[in-house]
């Protein structure tokens, strides 16, 4: 079908656009947080992908893969979400904890049924947080665990004394980690438990109770929240647990429907990609309404928004395990990443942190393993391209570009939705470096961007572009660098404006001084 879209493509034509940057200056700072990550024990995510074992033949350092460790250290991972997803809902995190020969081995349920040694755990996981300098952001298990399991492990992890201190320094580490984050639960109204919002609610208060901060180490707690747009949910949590959370979840994928198909990674149609692109931009329209019911019950925002699980969700690859969600990635989901992080820059005040699902071999992966081999995705070098927006100021802008009527559901015709042809976000660094990031979504067309930088005061321009021949372009472990970001010439300075030559289905990050 890649082929047929491409014939269909009528000749490239030239759109303009203009981008103003709002009067009344600047907006919050864009959490790194937004740029989380998300592992779960799904598949080869963990098994495989980031996690070998020490005897394996693929090079590692202590069990770690080494190619994935440098991959995600040039990453900047500011956050990591584990061990689940659906999975930490029947994680006993004991049988992943001493001597590696002794733990038991366990079926996991949820994602094909595969038999897993747990070699990987609380340890592994922490350590690796370390070396990746980013915080851990451990889901506890209340779906099928105790509340005795959950405040074990929190003192296993964080406490300097005491008998579960004395527990892990038994097991070689000597100092707690700093752990921030916990989940309590995740997707309680689903596979973490198949609770009523009333019922979890009560959980939720009763759990979190017995979740300690010790010697320093404050958690920052986030209940299970809302899948799509289940506002009852969000009116319950908000209504019955209100300040007892620091954070409420929210689970948001681009996804066709949860029964029957969900359509083909790589093998799409023109109209399945601009669906794609509705469909994923009305994250914004979802974020808004459980915006609207958080700020009725904490209008003062003490309660975050926590996306924690995002991005594309398609048919699992031909040939693969089923139930292992291994999902190729092609540019079309390297536009989901920017334009989704687009949205998210925009409303800070609340949506502190976001993970994309998941960071290997699942889902909208940041990479893929075979063996000894890796690949980075397009998605990959989007959050690479976009990281420079961590921590920086974001400066708000207005977008006057077309727009394009898409279909709002994919595969039929019917209810539409309106598309804007260029994203666009822009942020100010700490040193003073304005980055802005378009994406011409556009498979057509070309764009000529005039974005007015009358108060900006800048002078020069560089920046990195990421393109295709073809939207359904990938890197396979055949060609791993079919699509990767190169050096863009396309953008000029000139009388305190900016004009950027996007070539069809491109984005670019470009960095003003
Ligand atoms: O990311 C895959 C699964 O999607 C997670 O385990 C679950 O939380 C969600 O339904």
């Amino acid at each position: 079908m890649g082929a047929v879209l491409t014939a269909a493509l009528p000749l490239t034509a030239q759109k303009e656009s203009q981008i103003r940057l709002m009067s009344g200056g600047e907006g919050q700072v864009i959490p790194k947080e937004i740029y989380g990550q998300f592992a779960e024990h799904l598949g080869t995510c963990i098994y495989g992908g980031l996690w070998v074992g020490e005897n394996s033949t693929v090079p590692n350092t202590n069990g770690y893969r080494n190619d994935v460790l440098q991959a995600l250290k040039d990453l900047k991972i500011p956050v990591l979400r584990w061990p689940g997803g659906c999975f930490a809902d029947e994680y006993h995190w004991m049988d992943g904890i001493g001597p590696k020969a002794d733990r038991p081995r366990m079926v996991n349920n949820n994602w094909g049924g595969t038999v897993e040694d747990n070699s990987f755990g609380t340890h592994e996981f922490l350590n690796l947080c370390e070396m990746l300098e980013c915080e851990p952001y451990v889901s506890m298990n209340v779906g099928s665990g105790t509340v005795q399991e959950t405040a074990q492990w929190v003192e296993y992890m964080t406490a300097e004394d005491g008998p579960m201190a004395k527990l892990r320094k038994q097991n070689g580490r000597e100092k707690p980690w700093r752990v921030k984050y916990i989940g309590v639960g995740n997707e309680s109204w689903g596979c973490g438990g198949s609770m009523r919002a009333e019922y979890y609610a009560d959980l939720y208060r009763r759990y979190q109770t017995y979740c300690r901060n010790y010697n320093g180490n404050r958690l920052y707690k986030i209940a299970s929240g809302s899948g799509d747009y289940d506002l009852n949910w969000t009116e319950t949590m908000m209504k019955q647990v209100g300040g007892r959370m620091n954070g409420l979840s929210l689970h948001y994928y681009t996804v066709a429907g949860w029964s029957g198909s969900k359509g083909s990674a790589t093998d799409f149609s023109v109209e399945d990609y601009y669906w794609t692109m509705g469909k994923c931009l009305d994250i914004e329209n979802c974020v808004k309404e459980h915006m609207k019911i958080m700020d009725k019950y904490d209008p003062k925002k003490h309660v975050a928004l926590i996306v924690d699980e995002w991005g594309t969700w398609w048919d699992e690859e031909p040939g693969t395990v089923r139930g292992h969600l291994y999902q190729q990635n092609t540019m079309r989901d390297a536009f989901v990443a920017a334009l989704s992080f687009n949205v998210f820059h925009k409303y800070t005040d609340r949506v502190k942190m976001a993970n994309i699902a998941q960071i290997a071999n699942v889902l909208q992966s940041m990479i893929l393993t075979k063996e000894d081999k890796m690949v980075l995705t397009p998605s990959y070098y989007v959050f690479q391209m976009y990281n420079v927006h961590q921590d920086a100021v974001h400066l708000p802008l207005e977008v006057n570009c077309e727009n394009r009527q898409v279909r709002a559901r994919m595969g039929r015709d019917g209810d539409e939705r309106t598309l804007p042809m260029l994203g666009a976000t822009a942020s100010r660094a700490k040193d003073g470096t304005v980055h802005v990031s378009l994406s011409n979504v556009d498979l057509e067309n070309k764009n000529e961007v005039s974005v007015d930088l009358a108060q900006l005061g800048v002078k020069s321009v560089s920046g990195k572009i990421l393109t295709c021949k073809n939207i359904t372009d990938k890197n396979t472990f055949e060609h791993p660098d079919a699509v990767k970001p190169t050096e863009f010439k396309g953008a000029k300075v000139s009388k305190g404006k900016l004009v950027v030559k996007m070539p069809p289905m491109s984005i670019v990050t470009l960095e003003l001084k």
